[in-house]
């Protein structure tokens, strides 16, 4: 501290100074915006000391030390009260407000895995692009034409009744899906051949839930038509597909089938073995599983969605995916796929 005896305390000069040391004693900055407001002002570029060193060619020259003396306080003075408030501030801000300790490391986040349905539904839209298929999604509510006359359902087949489909309560021409093949229609409607789609997405049946069946589920409907498309293309677009998702050396055969919108209709089955007694349920005793219904779209339905049918020819297939995942985990109860238990769910990592 500078002595004040010493300090000549008649000139204007020096009460300058001692006016700033007063100002700079009695701050008082609450908060980091006025302690900026208290540095700009006391140590700044353009800060109130500064211009006062210039005044020192006007001081008498007896009294240029005492006042450089004085000056050389303040600013000390000034620097030493933001070191002050600036550690004030920090200790409050500590007690007070967030504190964020950026190296303290994180929670351990529960990561979430995909739901077994999401893993295959992948699995299967992968296969098919990799040879040239498109995705292509369409309406959840349908019309009749598009969920059955288009698709050649007869006026009188069971499907179409109330205990099969679930049709809106106050509109009776409307209905929850209840195939993926409705995406054929559209797809055939809104242009020209060559189509080659699939269409992943769910669909409602009207169907008592129990550990095999449930009024929700997911199918992957496929179609291809463009001139020349035959039995034989359909046959190893399929056989490839069954390579990809159950291994090279699967082995599969085509049963004559039947299906309103396909002729020759087929359903695919894949061979899985019958050595254990799961695979006996599994395969009711033959060793064969069915994976899907195809054939060749019926003639009627292309001309029906404006397609001539002279010209061009083409295939379908439709797959639930519940059962390829109840297959491919060994999942004994479809309720399971529904229930969302993170314990049942959490079993399932997968890269896709
Ligand atoms: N829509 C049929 C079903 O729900 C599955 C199906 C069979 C789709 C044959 C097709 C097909 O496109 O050609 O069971």
């Amino acid at each position: 501290m500078l002595n004040p005896s010493r300090v000549p305390m008649s000139s204007p000069l020096f009460e300058n100074v001692r006016k700033i040391i007063a100002e700079v004693e009695a701050s008082a900055p609450k908060d980091a915006e006025e302690l900026e407001v208290f540095r700009i002002r006391f140590l700044g570029t353009k800060n109130i000391v500064k211009p006062l060193f210039a005044e020192m060619r006007n001081v008498e020259s007896t009294d240029r030390k005492a006042y450089g003396l004085l000056l050389n306080e303040a600013k000390t003075i000034a620097e030493s009260t933001y070191k002050k408030f600036e550690t004030e501030l920090q200790a409050i801000q500590h007690t007070t407000g967030p504190d964020y300790d950026l190296t303290a490391p994180a929670f351990p986040a529960k990561l979430g895995s995909r739901h077994p349905i999401s893993i295959v539904m992948n699995q299967i839209i992968q296969i098919f692009q990799r040879i040239g298929f498109d995705v292509v999604e369409n309406r959840e509510i349908e019309d009749e034409w598009h969920n059955f006359t288009a698709l050649n359902t007869p006026e009188d087949h069971p499907a179409r009744d109330m205990t099969d489909t679930y049709y809106l309560k106050y509109d009776l021409t409307r209905m929850l899906r209840s195939q993926t093949s409705t995406v054929q229609v559209h797809e055939m409607e809104n242009r020209q051949p060559p189509i080659r789609i699939i269409s992943p997405g769910r669909v409602y049946r009207n169907e008592t839930v129990s550990a095999r069946a449930h009024c929700q589920f997911h199918q992957v409907e496929g179609l291809y038509v463009d001139e020349n498309v035959s039995f034989a293309d359909m046959k190893q677009v399929l056989y490839y597909f069954a390579q990809q998702l159950y291994g090279d050396d699967v082995k599969i055969r085509l049963r004559p089938s039947f299906f309103p919108f396909t002729e020759p209709s087929a359903e695919v089955d894949v061979y899985w073995g019958l050595n254990s007694d799961a695979d006996y349920r599994m395969t009711k005793g033959t060793g064969w599983l069915e994976i899907l219904g195809c054939g060749m779209v019926d003639p009627n339905v292309l001309q029906m969605c404006g397609i001539d049918p002279d010209r061009y020819t083409g295939f379908a297939f439709g797959m639930g995916i519940e059962r390829q995942a109840m297959r491919k985990y060994k999942i004994e109860d479809i309720r399971m796929l529904f229930e969302n238990d993170v314990r049942f769910l959490k079993q399932f990592t997968a890269a896709f």
